[in-house]
């Protein structure tokens, strides 16, 4: 079985620290970053999430399929006024009450402009026995789902670095897409970036043409690396197999204090590329590939 194989099939384990879901967790989730989202989130009534703990519910206006088990979800905000009220990089946590009365929590990545009025978009994968995938897998336009939040990840600064590689892959995208384009919105943002996305299969790379497109009008500052497992005639300059130690190396721009790596995917993902987090407020400590590469824990950040 190959790298990226190995990904797609353990690819449900990377979220199992939160995918096991009980309010609990969401909960200290919540806990560990509201006192750090507090101090930059708006208060007033043109957002609608403002860090205050509300679950607040949100009509599902369309969807489409961007994959056969990922979907684009686009749910209206409570006012065609207000904006959400995140900024890059933050999540949302999701809630459906079970027949039984128990709470299924999970956090989501929006994927939607910061300053978009009216309509907040979330690109979700659904796996077979997934609680929450199959739940809003099964809503209809109109069907309301509760949102509260926003947890800031990672509070992006303009020009804080000349440099920045995001490794993600599968539904790792989510947050990594967001940074990349927060950068490319702010004409005064000079960040180069560099993606360096796998997937499984030229079907499973989300958000292809939104990426695309960006490393198209941008093409001094923004480049894109694309894995697959196996080749595909559907995207030829994708390379085929492992993100490698090697193939970084090569490839990436060198540890430096100007350089922030940013990783988001599956379990082995991170421990071939970073060493995998200790918990939602514990990066751990820095492994794999990157530590190899001469990158330190202050460069790299694991969503
Ligand atoms: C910070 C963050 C941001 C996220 N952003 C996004 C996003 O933008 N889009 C997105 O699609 N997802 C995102 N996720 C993942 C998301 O929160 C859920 O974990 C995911 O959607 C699965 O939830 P579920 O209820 O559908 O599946 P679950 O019911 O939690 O199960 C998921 C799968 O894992 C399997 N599984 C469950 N427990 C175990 C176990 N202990 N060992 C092995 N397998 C197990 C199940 O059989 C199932 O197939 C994010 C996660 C985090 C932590
Ligand atoms: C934010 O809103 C709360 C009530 O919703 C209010 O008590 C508080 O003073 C506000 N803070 C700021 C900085 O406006
Ligand atoms: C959803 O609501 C809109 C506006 O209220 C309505 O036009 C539309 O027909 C509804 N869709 C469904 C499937 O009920
Ligand atoms: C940024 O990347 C470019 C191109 O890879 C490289 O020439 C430059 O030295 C890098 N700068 C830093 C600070 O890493």
């Amino acid at each position: 079985m190959s790298f990226i194989q190995r990904l797609a099939h353990q690819s449900q384990k990377n979220w199992v620290p939160i995918a096991i879901g009980s309010a609990a967790i969401a909960t200290s989730l919540v806990y560990s970053y509201q006192t750090f989202s507090r101090s930059y989130i708006a208060n007033d009534s043109s957002v609608t999430f403002t860090g205050d703990g509300q679950w607040i519910d949100l009509k599902l206006k369309k969807f489409e399929d961007i994959s056969p088990d990922t979907r684009h979800f686009y749910f209206e905000l409570p006012s065609e006024e207000q904006k959400s009220g995140l900024i890059t990089a933050s999540l949302l946590l999701a809630k459906y009450v079970t027949e039984k009365g128990s709470n299924v929590i999970r956090p989501y990545t929006p994927v939607s402009d910061t300053e978009q009025k009216g309509v907040i978009e979330f690109v979700i994968k659904k796996y077979p026995t997934g609680k929450f995938g199959n739940h809003i897998f099964n809503l209809k336009e109109n069907d309301t789902v509760s949102f509260k939040g926003p947890i800031v990840k990672w509070k992006w600064t303009p020009n804080q670095f000349e440099n920045v590689t995001l490794i993600g892959g599968g539904s790792g995208i989510t947050p990594l897409f967001q940074i990349l384009h927060e950068v490319t919105k702010d004409a005064a943002d000079k960040t180069k970036v560099h993606l360096v996305y796998g997937s499984k299969t030229y079907q499973d790379v989300l958000l292809r043409e939104q990426i695309d497109a960006l490393a198209k009008k941008y093409p001094d500052q923004v480049k894109v690396s694309y894995f697959l497992d196996e080749s595909s005639d559907k995207l030829k300059e994708a390379k085929v197999g492992y993100i490698t130690r090697e193939w970084l190396k090569e490839n990436i721009a060198h540890p430096d204090a100007s350089h922030q790596v940013f990783v988001c995917g599956p379990a082995p993902l991170y421990k071939a590329v970073s060493g995998e987090k200790v918990s939602p407020s514990d990066q751990g400590e820095l492994q794999g590939a990157l530590k190899e590469l001469g990158f330190t824990k202050d460069n790299v950040f694991k969503f």
